[in-house]
């Protein structure tokens, strides 16, 4: 028998949007402890915007959000940072005038215990940063910016992470690496929630999925069901 996994992430119905468009129409999902789950969805379903409305930078209209037990439903972004739930932005980003590891420096504003340590994590795990790291952050490649954004949002040792496109304009080489460093962050046991619009990559590496479609989550499942499912098949993974 395998063992409950406790939720550290769970949204309900929640509902959001920008002024009086609302994009968000009742969503709810759940992440547990050590999971990785991926949200797919055509351009403009509402996925970033669901993102922005669980990290606190969108407000949300009604519903829950609860982290780790607590609710942060109306905390602010600073707070649910300190409470452990880290966002890497869609479109990485990094400041572009400061140093690779004043970018890191600064991912540990909200729980700066530790930050020595941590950077030299980042390190390790991420040697092209070390080598680069008194380099202003703007003269990396997209791809390394992205392990920058993803190096910095993990200095604030997060026990939910949110990943909005990773992927995103990336070379297929760089794409690759980009998936094998989620992995490890799963094998770390860190939660996942993350969104791509690289389905086929996101639902390979995951545990479960949702599908999001304007504003609506349509379907959900084992991240193996779902890449079986015509409907994922034909609308998302071009079969
Ligand atoms: N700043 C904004 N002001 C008004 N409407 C917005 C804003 N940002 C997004 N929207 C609208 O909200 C809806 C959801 O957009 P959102 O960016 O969340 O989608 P997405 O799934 O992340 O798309 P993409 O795959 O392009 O990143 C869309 O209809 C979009 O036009
Ligand atoms: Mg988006």
């Amino acid at each position: 028998m395998s063992a409950i996994k406790k939720n550290v992430l769970e949204v309900e119905n929640l509902v959001a949007g920008y002024g009086r468009i609302e994009a968000l129409h009742g969503v709810s999902l759940t992440l547990a402890q050590g999971e990785l789950v991926a949200l797919v969805g055509a351009n403009g379903a509402g996925k970033t915007t669901l993102l922005r409305t669980i990290s606190g930078l969108l407000p949300c209209k009604s519903g829950q959000v609860k982290l780790l037990d607590g609710d942060i439903t109306n905390s602010s972004p600073d707070y649910r940072v300190q409470q452990g739930l880290a966002q890497v932005l869609e479109g990485r980003q990094v400041f572009g005038p400061l140093s690779i590891q004043d970018n890191l420096r600064l991912g540990a504003y909200a729980n700066r215990e530790g930050t020595d340590e941590r950077l030299q994590q980042m390190y390790e795990l991420f040697p092209v940063l070390h080598e680069k790291k008194h380099l202003a952050a703007g003269t990396l490649s997209g791809g390394q910016q992205q392990m920058l954004a993803i190096a910095r949002a993990l200095m604030s040792k997060p026990r939910v992470l949110l990943l909005d496109e990773p992927s995103m304009g990336l070379a297929p080489l760089l794409v690759r690496e980009v998936f094998r460093v989620i992995q490890r962050l799963k094998d770390q046991g860190i939660p996942i929630l993350l969104v791509e619009q690289n389905a086929r990559a996101a639902l390979a590496i995951a545990d479960r999925g949702y599908v999001l479609e304007t504003g609506k989550i349509t379907l959900s499942g084992k991240a193996a069901d779902l890449t079986n499912d015509e409907r994922v098949r034909s609308a998302y993974l071009g079969l």
